[in-house]
C-alpha cells in the first residue's frame, strides 16, 4: 500500500516539475482540469495486480527500455483517482488531474494509470484502453511503462 501511494504521488506531483524543467512543456495544458464525460463507479478486485505504467501528454516522459519485472500489489481504487476504463477483471485505468499556477496562469496536468492482472492486456496497445481515453476526450497518447509484465 505504502509503495503504491508513493508511486502515484510521485507521478502526480513530481512529473510536472520534471516536465516543466524542460525547454518546452508538453504535459501542462492551460486552464483548469476537465470534467470527465464518462467516469466509472469504483471497482473491486480480489486478485493482486500490477501497476504497469501511465499515459501522459509528454513524449519526453517516455519509459526506459530496461524495465524490471512488475511486482504484484493489492488492488484498490487509488485516492483521488477516477476509474475510466475496466472490464472488471483484467485491466483498470484510473485518471487523475492536478491544477498548478505558473506565472499567475492556471495549468493542468493529467495522467492515467494502468493496472493489469498477470497475462492481462498490454495497455500501450490495448484498443479498449485507448477507447477509454478517447471516450473521456483525453489526449494522453504517450504510454510510459514503469515495469515489464
Ligand atoms: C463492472 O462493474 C460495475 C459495478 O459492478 C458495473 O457497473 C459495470 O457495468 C461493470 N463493467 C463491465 C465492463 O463489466
Amino acid at each position: 500500500m505504502l509503495q503504491l501511494s508513493y508511486v502515484l504521488v510521485y507521478c502526480a506531483l513530481l512529473a510536472p516539475y520534471y516536465a516543466y524543467s524542460q525547454s518546452e512543456s508538453e504535459v501542462f495544458k492551460p486552464g483548469p482540469c476537465p470534467k470527465l464525460p464518462h467516469p466509472l463507479p469504483k471497482a473491486t478486485l480480489k486478485d493482486k495486480i500490477f501497476m504497469v505504467g501511465i499515459f501522459t501528454n509528454g513524449k519526453s516522459l517516455r519509459g526506459s527500455p530496461n524495465l524490471t519485472p512488475c511486482k504484484l500489489i493489492d488492488f484498490r481504487n487509488p485516492e483521488g483517482y477516477t476509474l475510466i476504463g475496466t472490464d472488471n477483471k483484467s485491466y483498470f485505468l484510473f485518471y487523475v488531474c492536478t491544477e498548478n499556477n505558473v506565472d499567475g496562469k492556471k495549468f493542468n496536468f493529467e495522467i492515467a494509470t494502468a493496472f493489469v492482472v498477470p497475462k492481462g492486456p498490454d495497455p500501450g496497445t490495448d484498443k479498449r484502453i485507448r477507447e477509454a481515453l478517447d471516450k473521456n476526450k483525453l489526449g494522453l497518447k504517450e504510454w510510459f511503462p514503469f515495469c515489464k509484465v
